[in-house]
This record gives structure tokens, C-alpha cells and sequence, in this order.
């Protein structure tokens, strides 16, 4: 009990968290590289990457599904954490303050900031769009049974849902890259204790209370074995 006492850090994901994210970070940029030929001439050699532009056109559809699940887990899994609260208004309110690095003027931030629970919104609205738009001009599994109308309208959407997905994960990865520390945090899952306080510092606060009432229980449990024999 005194490791925990004396550990400096926090956990902050899971292995099955970070594995699962990353799969889906290496889905996502290899649907962009398969999907960009089909969106403008000017990427067409990306259809090299994938074995030519027929096993691009097979391939991204697929790489699609598997990015819907492994996004799926993440999603559940992070849902309670990306819930928006009233503190996280108030920050979005601040946000000169926030790209000013004015923190010691922001309201308390929670587990994630209000910016990384947008992000969160934004990509589950954005994959549930490119999911249903996919599927309806996957062809020829489905977009054949389609009424052409329909199939030029999912495929101007998807095109245009796409790119909001894209910048979102520009600024997602840009914000990652701003807040020092946070890439350690996805990699090896723990950040530092000063930095927990610094950036999430109401998340801070519920990780100490938990060990406090861990070390307190195992502190009995510790004194009810000694007065045992
Ligand atoms: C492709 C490169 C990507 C990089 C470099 C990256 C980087 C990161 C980092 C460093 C964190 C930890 C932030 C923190 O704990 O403070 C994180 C968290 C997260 N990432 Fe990514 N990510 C990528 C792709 C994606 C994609 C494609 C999605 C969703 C479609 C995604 C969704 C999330 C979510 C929901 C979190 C947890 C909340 C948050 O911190 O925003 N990431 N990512």
C-alpha cells in the first residue's frame, strides 16, 4: 500500500482502451488514404498504398466496417466521460482564455475538457453519417438496389462528411500535440499526478478521493489482521 501512497501517477487508459484507440486512429488514417483517390484525381496515386484502384475501391468499404466497430467499443466505452456538463459550457464560453493559455482563469475540467468531448460528438455523428452513406452506395452489395437519386445524394454527403470528419481529426490530433503530455497518456496509459491537476484538475480531485478511501480500507483491513490472533 505504500507504492500507492508514493506513486506519482495516475492511470488514465486502460491497455484494452489504448489498443482499441489506436486501432481505430490506424482504420480511420488508412480510410482516408483509400477513400481520397475517389474523392479527387489529384490523390489517385494513394491507390498504390492498397495494390491498385480496383482493390482500393474493394478494400475501403471493408476498412470502413472495421473502423464502425472498433469505433463502436470506443464509443461505449468512453460515453459516461464525453457526457457534456455544465462546467464544460462554461469553458466553451472561455475559449479565448483556453487558446490563450489562460487556465487559472478556466472552470474546473473533468476527466476530458469540453473540446475532447466535442470531438468525441462530432466523430460518432460524423461515423453514423459515413456508416449509413457507405453502405448505401457500397456497390454492388447494396448501392445497386438504390434509386440513383438517393445513391448521388449518400455519395455528395459522404464526400462532405468526410471532410468534417478529416478536419475534426486535425484538430483532435493538433490538440493532443498541444497539451504535452496527453500522447503519453494514449501510449502508456498513465499521466503524472502534476499534470492530472494541471489540465483535469476535477478528475484529479475524484482519483485522489479514491485512494484515500482505498487506503483507508486496506489500512483497516491492515489493523483488523493484526488484531486477528
Ligand atoms: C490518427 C491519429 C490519432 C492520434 C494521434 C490521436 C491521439 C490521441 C491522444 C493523444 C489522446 C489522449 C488525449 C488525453 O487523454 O488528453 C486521444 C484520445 C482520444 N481519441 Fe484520439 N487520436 C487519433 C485518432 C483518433 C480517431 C480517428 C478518433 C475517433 C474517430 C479518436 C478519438 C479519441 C477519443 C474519443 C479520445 C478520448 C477523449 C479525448 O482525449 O479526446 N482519435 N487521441
Amino acid at each position: 500500500m505504500s507504492l500507492a501512497k508514493s506513486d506519482p501517477y495516475l492511470r488514465r487508459y486502460t491497455l484494452g482502451e489504448r489498443i482499441n484507440h489506436w486501432l481505430v486512429a490506424i482504420s480511420f488514417v488508412l480510410l482516408v488514404l483509400s477513400g481520397l483517390p475517389f474523392f479527387h484525381p489529384f490523390f489517385w496515386s494513394l491507390t498504390g498504398l492498397f495494390g491498385g484502384p480496383t482493390m482500393t475501391r474493394i478494400l475501403h468499404p471493408w476498412i470502413g466496417l472495421f473502423m464502425v466497430l472498433m469505433f463502436a467499443i470506443m464509443a461505449v466505452r468512453f460515453f459516461k466521460e464525453s457526457l457534456i456538463r455544465r462546467h464544460d459550457i462554461q469553458w466553451l464560453k472561455q475559449i479565448n482564455d483556453v487558446l490563450l493559455n489562460r487556465d487559472e482563469k478556466l472552470p474546473p475540467v473533468g476527466k476530458n475538457n469540453a473540446g475532447q468531448k466535442l470531438v468525441y460528438w462530432l466523430m460518432l455523428g460524423c461515423i453514423s453519417l459515413l456508416l449509413i452513406t457507405g453502405v448505401m452506395i457500397w456497390q454492388p452489395l447494396v448501392g445497386e438496389a438504390m434509386p440513383i437519386t438517393l445513391r448521388r445524394l449518400a455519395s455528395l454527403g459522404h464526400a462532405y462528411i468526410a471532410f468534417l470528419a478529416i478536419v475534426t481529426l486535425i484538430v483532435h490530433i493538433y490538440s493532443g500535440m498541444w497539451v504535452k503530455g496527453s500522447f503519453q497518456a494514449m501510449v502508456r496509459g498513465r499521466v503524472s499526478k502534476a499534470w492530472a491537476r494541471h489540465h483535469h484538475d476535477l478528475w484529479y480531485e475524484e482519483e485522489m478521493e479514491k485512494e484515500r478511501k482505498h487506503r483507508e480500507i486496506s489500512r483497516r483491513h491492515d489493523s483488523s489482521g493484526q488484531e486477528a490472533p
